[in-house]
């Protein structure tokens, strides 16, 4: 475990700046194997695994496709001199079943989840992920803005074709902030927390959130666009204005930066994992796991659903995701995620 927390912290001296290094925009899937034959519209070439993003095909319009390989990336610990998001490194051993079946990385976007809807409409690999380095206008629950400085956070939207039952929704989200959570807890050894539904908090500071979309693809296929955000290598300028919740992120609790490459491997690792306990329907781990890290059972607040307000103590986690709550007037209400916002 400290080996790991070793390797996930880097050291800002052994970078070397190479000034015209310059990524637009690349995407590439995670093998090229006959197990995982490349996809039709992501097509690899035996002998190359990073791809150029094909000219008619562009979720970018307007933007040039500039990239540059680090072929010295021997080793996955080895990190890029600007560490950079390199869709290589991070499908590099990556084991899942889903989960990162093909990685985009943008170099900037409006939001990922604007990218994401857009591709929803086309034959893409279920498990595709989409990151971005920048978000122009990244977006959170309840209307909320999500903004975070260029290469410092982990910010990517993941399309799922899933056939889940509606009220299962807020289950999702909790699928993902128990996967958030577990793994900077076990990666980094950091006190992360839930606070119902979709934020991860540490110390009562925001580090992180989950929102989560639905599209009709093709043949009005369900997909679930699930947008990730995180707070990794941001530093305490980086806070300066108000929030909702106080911020924090990674670095800061961990007192040193942290390497997002393997951060979001292994990530990708621990929602594949949680999300396949979904998929077979053992919802009671999920809902165990999340009872276990979240800091709202307990807590006297108001939440807004519907237009309307509502008062009391929180009681527990419903087995389907729901905020249970026993109401000034007694009554026990159970409140689903999609609607209830929490108030401040
Ligand atoms: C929240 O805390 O309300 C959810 C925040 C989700 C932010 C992520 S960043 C990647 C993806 N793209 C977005 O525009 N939002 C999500």
């Amino acid at each position: 475990m400290l080996t790991f927390k070793l390797l996930m912290t880097y050291i800002y001296t052994t970078n070397v700046y190479r000034t015209n290094l310059s990524f637009q925009a690349y995407y590439m899937t995670k093998a090229t194997t006959e197990k995982n034959p490349p996809h039709s519209l992501h097509k690899l070439n035996s002998t190359t695994t990073l791809q150029r993003e094909q000219p008619g095909r562009s979720l970018e319009p307007n933007t040039t496709v500039k990239h540059q390989i680090n072929h010295s990336l021997q080793d996955a610990h080895i990190l890029n001199s600007h560490n950079r998001l390199i869709a290589e490194e991070i499908t590099r051993e990556l084991k899942t079943k889903v989960m990162g079946n093909n990685v985009i990385i943008l170099e900037r976007t409006t939001s990922t989840m604007d990218t994401a809807k857009k591709l929803a409409h086309t034959c893409f690999k279920n498990g595709t992920v989409i990151f971005a380095e920048e978000q122009t206008k990244g977006r959170g629950r309840s209307d909320h803005s999500w903004s975070c400085p260029k290469y410092k956070g982990l910010l990517f939207t993941l399309l799922l074709k899933h056939n889940i039952q509606p009220d299962h929704l807020c289950l999702l989200t909790g699928t993902m902030a128990v996967s958030i959570t577990e793994t900077i807890r076990e990666t980094l050894q950091l006190p992360a927390e839930i606070k119902w539904p979709n934020d991860i908090l540490i110390g009562g500071k925001k580090v992180g959130g989950v929102l989560v979309e639905f599209e009709k693809g093709l043949k009005k296929q369900p997909i679930f666009l699930i947008g990730i955000g995180i707070n990794v290598n941001l530093t305490e300028e980086d806070f300066p204005g108000q929030t909702r919740l106080p911020a924090t992120s990674l670095a800061i609790e961990n007192k040193e930066p942290i390497n997002r490459i393997l951060l979001a491997r292994a990530l990708l690792q621990d929602i594949d994992k949680w999300y396949s306990i979904l998929k077979n329907d053992h919802y009671r781990y999920i809902t165990d796991r999340w009872r276990e890290y979240c800091v709202t059972i307990g807590e006297k607040l108001t939440l807004t659903d519907c237009g309307k307000e509502y008062t009391g103590k929180v009681i527990d986690i419903s087995n389907n995701g729901g905020l249970m709550m026993k109401l000034e007037n007694g009554e026990i209400k159970i409140f689903r995620g999609e609607h209830a916002t929490i108030k401040y």
